[in-house]
């Protein structure tokens, strides 16, 4: 596997730690550097009694075709900077009619052509259908386990909404697109699904 290019900033190795408080508030680190990501999964935590600190940083990330893997084997990497448990969120972007593309690539083509560029891609394409998938890989201290989400819905016609970041104006959900659901997509999304059982798992519920 390769190693994407991406500057590493120093880490404050203090600042990484999950523990549970005297109030009984679990305290888990996030590593990204997507703040809209970050906002959505500290909301998710709320519900669970989980209060998500925010290590903005990138970080290395390996190449790959496949996301799980990705995830897992760039929280490995990033274990040997960060002392103590954190996690780090995956996702991408399947489009059925282009066999799962951008897939593990949808960081690249958001960059490139973005939006614009995949309704141009799609422009005349019937089949619309495309799912988000986001993975965590949470290093518990030891280890890294994976916690996987998934949401299906279609790539719309034309960009819609003002809310959210990335692909949420061009995926639409029961139809609406992300951008235009704002909190209501926390309720559907792949990031909820995944964190759902993420956080269920270290709050201790089944
Ligand atoms: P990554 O997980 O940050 O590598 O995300 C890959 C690409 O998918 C980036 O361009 C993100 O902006 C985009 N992306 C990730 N999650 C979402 C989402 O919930 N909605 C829309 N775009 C997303």
């Amino acid at each position: 596997m390769l190693l994407k290019t991406k500057k590493i900033k120093k880490i404050n190795k203090q600042q990484a730690n999950s523990e549970k408080s005297e109030g009984g508030l679990v305290k888990i680190l996030f590593v990204t550097s997507n703040e809209g990501k970050f906002r959505e999964v500290e909301e998710i935590g709320k519900e669970f009694g989980v209060e998500v600190r925010w290590l903005k940083m990138e970080y290395e990330e390996v190449q790959g075709d496949d996301l799980e893997e990705i995830a897992r084997r760039s929280a490995e990497l990033l274990s040997d900077e960060i002392r103590g448990p954190f996690f780090i969120e995956d996702s991408g972007l399947f489009i059925d009619a282009l066999k799962g593309f951008p897939g593990p690539y949808s960081s690249y083509v958001f960059k490139t052509i973005g939006n614009d560029g995949i309704l141009k891609v799609m422009d005349g394409v019937s089949n619309r259908k495309a799912k988000f998938r986001a993975v965590i890989a949470y290093f518990d201290g030891e280890r890294v386990r994976t916690f996987i989400g998934e949401v299906h819905g279609e790539i719309a016609t034309e960009k819609r909404g003002g809310m959210g970041f990335g692909f949420d104006p061009i995926f639409e959900y029961q139809g609406k697109t992300f951008a235009e659901m704002g909190e209501e997509k926390n309720e559907v999304s792949h990031r909820r699904k995944a964190l759902d059982t993420f956080f269920g798992s270290i709050v201790g519920m089944p």
